[in-house]
This record gives structure tokens, C-alpha cells and sequence, in this order.
């Protein structure tokens, strides 16, 4: 069953717009609905647990080593995770979500508005890396998407976030990349930078 991620629904008043939550490796499907809420008070929450487990941490799809995806697991997955966002439209009444996705959860972003642009309405991507060595042609035309840089992150240069923001417009994304004074982790300039971007969509 390619819909049966374990995960969380929180309701919100905003079903048209919900969020799509994608934690980091190690996290669960509850770590970013107190991110969720406070970014976006009133949407709808879904938050999916990554449905690969390394050394018992959950991640949305395998890896070589780190920042070295599978990307044939990588692109199976997208399509798992896709799959999911529409029966849990379906099942809980959502409009098409944003994404907000952190560290290997942006990743996963990044690739399902590459490969499944229909699944999302823009997305907010915190420390992402590129996905994929080829950038997979998508039509992204319009789509908003904030990318969350840390300028001291050890695990991703900035260049490297620089090129997944250079793919992205090239393939018709509204792209704001902000590099924060911060590392891999999540700081309080993430927070509010994403809700001041947020508040800004028409
Ligand atoms: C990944 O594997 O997606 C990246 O290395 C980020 C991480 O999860 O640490």
C-alpha cells in the first residue's frame, strides 16, 4: 500500500492551503507540527514519517553515505510520498499543500517539485541540498518556493544550495534563497523568516 505512511493530520481552519510537513533524518511525523503551527496558525497539518529507517533513524529515502543519495530509491519514493499527498487530500479534504521540509525532508521536496510538480503549491525548504546530479525538467511556472540556507552548515555548501536554487528558477519557480547565519540545525531566523514568507502569498 503505497498510501500507508504512518502519520500525523492536525486540523486547521485552513484545509484550501494545508502544509505538508517532511522532517529530517532521525525526526517523526510529530517533530515539525509545533514548526508547522507556528508558521502557518491556521492550516491544515500532514505530517507522513519517512518510510526508510537508517540504524533506526527515519528518512524519506536511502543513501550512499551522506549528502550521496540512491536516487533510483530517491525517485520511487517521490512517487510513494506523491501518491500519498493525494489520498490524504482525498481522505481529509485538502486543497494541494505547500511543503515544508527540513534537511532530508526539503530534499524530498526538492525532488517531488522536480518530478511531481502537480503534488505541491510551492514549498519551503530548510538546508536543502541539490537532489539529483541531472536536474529532471519540470514545469514549476509561478510556483513559490523560500530556501532556508545555514552560511556555516557543515553538511551543505551554500554553493550547493545556490545551484538547487538556479534549477529551480530555470524551471519556472519564484525562487527567495536567504542564507542565515546559522548551521545545519533549525535557528529562530528560520522560524520567523518562514512565516514572514508565508504571510506574504497572495
Ligand atoms: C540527506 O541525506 O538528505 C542529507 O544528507 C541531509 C540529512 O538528512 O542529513
Amino acid at each position: 500500500d503505497t498510501t500507508g505512511f504512518i502519520h500525523r493530520f492536525e486540523p486547521g481552519p485552513d484545509t484550501a492551503r494545508p502544509l505538508l510537513l517532511l522532517h529530517g533524518t532521525g525526526g517523526d511525523e510529530n517533530d515539525l507540527l509545533p514548526l508547522g503551527r507556528m508558521v502557518a496558525p491556521e492550516a491544515a497539518l500532514l505530517a507522513p514519517r519517512g518510510g526508510v529507517s537508517e540504524n533506526g533513524m527515519p528518512r524519506f529515502f536511502l543513501r550512499l553515505a551522506e549528502g550521496v543519495f540512491d536516487e533510483a530509491d530517491l525517485r520511487r519514493r517521490t512517487g510513494d510520498l506523491a501518491a500519498f499527498v493525494a489520498a490524504s487530500r482525498a481522505r481529509y479534504g485538502l486543497g494541494p499543500p505547500l511543503a515544508l521540509g527540513f534537511s532530508n525532508g526539503a530534499n524530498i521536496a526538492a525532488s517531488l517539485l522536480m518530478l511531481r510538480p502537480e503534488t505541491l503549491t510551492g514549498a519551503v525548504l530548510i538546508r536543502p541540498m541539490v537532489p539529483f546530479a541531472e536536474p529532471p525538467a519540470a514545469d514549476l511556472a509561478g510556483r513559490p518556493v523560500l530556501i532556508l540556507s545555514g552560511a556555516m552548515d557543515p553538511i551543505v555548501p551554500v554553493e550547493n544550495a545556490r545551484r538547487l536554487a538556479q534549477q529551480l528558477s530555470a524551471s519556472g519557480a519564484r525562487v527567495e534563497h536567504r542564507i542565515l547565519p546559522a548551521g545545519h540545525g533549525l535557528s529562530q531566523a528560520d522560524v520567523s523568516q518562514a512565516l514572514a514568507w508565508l504571510r506574504s502569498l497572495p
